[in-house]
């Protein structure tokens, strides 16, 4: 066994592989504040990558609403459960075992909608939510895979049929060496590993890697109706650069969390967490820092931090990776690997207000008082 470092719970974790950072790591941020469970998501990564046999109940990309709803069933209770209230993380296995994990029933797949669009508890008719955070609360969490710097999938694999790309950290299954033993679907804490039931192996969300080889943002981050997705790549906080808008909110304005950081696993979907939801619920799902980053998001509402404030905006503004960006005269601009500017929005978009008659056209515009 190994030691590695994870820097999200600053403290070492055992491997069973010697770690080693890849040259560059896949990541995405989401921001909760903005899903509206659409699920055009789902939707564009289920038609693109898993419409096949065997995979009628396969959602690489899903979005449950919390706190009800869970794809797998209950698959975030049960992990609260192993981790035994934050003791452990999932790579301390007892002797024998590489990783701390269950295997949901088939059975358990099968409602990726439970709980969708239920509030925490029963309100009356006509209660008004005013201040922050809300005594009733919901919000929507898109989940795909985390593309782990220590993934529990791969650990556990008795095939090593499981690979992390060295170019891209992107982690996948090889369906040449898979022979369907399931242990990966045991250890992953995220359940994102699944079994196709006619191809007999497993599969999992692939990062969508032939698109990011070509500089190209994901599928269900170019779809995102809500344009809550951004993906990039995050370094280790040491290595961390302000003008790679991952890195600036994950290390520099650490606006953006990940999921379950008590896995130990260094996953790398980072949330924005929602404003209108209790920190007590935040902290448990986000780890300590998710109170500073609803301050910190809240501050940009008031105008204080222009600089997320533009980045937000170039959510879902390119298909193309944007590897740095610069807020500037009321405009977010994002640049390409090589600093060629690839999109410029603006922050507050321009007015344009047309005259009732218009003279020059001879016409009366109705839809104006
Ligand atoms: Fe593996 Fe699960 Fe991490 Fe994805 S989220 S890399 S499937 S352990
Ligand atoms: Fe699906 Fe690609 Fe999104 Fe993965 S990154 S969930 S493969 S669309
Ligand atoms: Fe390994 Fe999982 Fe296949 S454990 S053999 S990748 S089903």
């Amino acid at each position: 066994m190994a030691k590695a470092f994870n820097w999200q719970i600053n403290k070492e974790v055992t491997y069973p592989y010697e770690p080693k950072r890849p040259k560059r790591q896949f990541a995405v941020v989401m921001d909760l504040n903005k899903c509206i469970a659409c699920q055009t998501c789902t939707v564009a990564c289920k038609t693109t990558w898993t419409p096949g046999r065997g995979q009628e109940y396969m959602l690489w990309n899903n979005v449950e609403t919390k706190p009800w709803g869970s794809y797998p069933l209950g698959w975030d209770i049960k992990l609260l459960e192993l981790l035994n209230g934050n003791k452990k993380t999932v790579l301390d296995a007892p002797d024998g075992e590489r990783v701390l994990g269950y295997k949901p029933e088939e059975m358990d797949w099968m409602y990726p909608n439970v709980g969708e669009d239920e509030v925490n508890e029963p309100v009356d008719i006509g209660t008004v939510l005013e201040n922050f955070p809300h005594p009733i609360w919901m919000f929507y969490l898109p989940r795909i895979c985390n593309h782990c710097t220590y993934p529990a999938c791969l650990a556990a694999c008795p095939r090593q049929a499981i690979y992390k790309r060295e170019e891209d950290g992107i982690v996948l299954i090889d369906p040449e060496r898979c022979e369907g033993y399931q242990e990966c679907i045991r250890a992953c804490p995220y359940k994102k590993t699944m079994f196709n039931f006619v191809a007999r192996i497993s599969q999992k969300c692939i990062g969508c890697f032939p698109r990011v080889e070509n500089g190209l943002q994901p599928q269900c981050v170019i779809t995102c109706i809500g344009k809550i997705r951004l993906m990039g790549f995050v370094n280790p906080p040491d290595k961390a650069r302000p003008d790679n808008p991952i890195d600036y909110l994950v290390h520099i304005k650490k606006v953006a969390l990940p999921l379950y950081p008590q896995t130990g696993l260094e996953p790398n979907v980072y949330y924005i967490p929602p404003i209108n939801v209790p920190i007590r619920f935040l902290k448990q799902m986000f780890g300590e820092g998710a109170e500073n980053a609803v301050k910190t998001y809240m501050s940009m509402r008031e105008g204080k931090e222009p600089e997320i404030l533009g980045l937000l905006h170039l959510f879902g503004s390119t298909p193309q990776i944007i590897h740095s960006f610069k807020v500037m005269d009321n405009n977010a601009i994002g640049y390409d690997e090589k600093g060629k500017e690839i999109v410029r929005v603006p922050i507050v978009e321009p007015i344009q207000e047309r005259p009732h008659k218009d003279e020059k056209l001879e016409v009366v515009r109705q839809d104006i008082p």
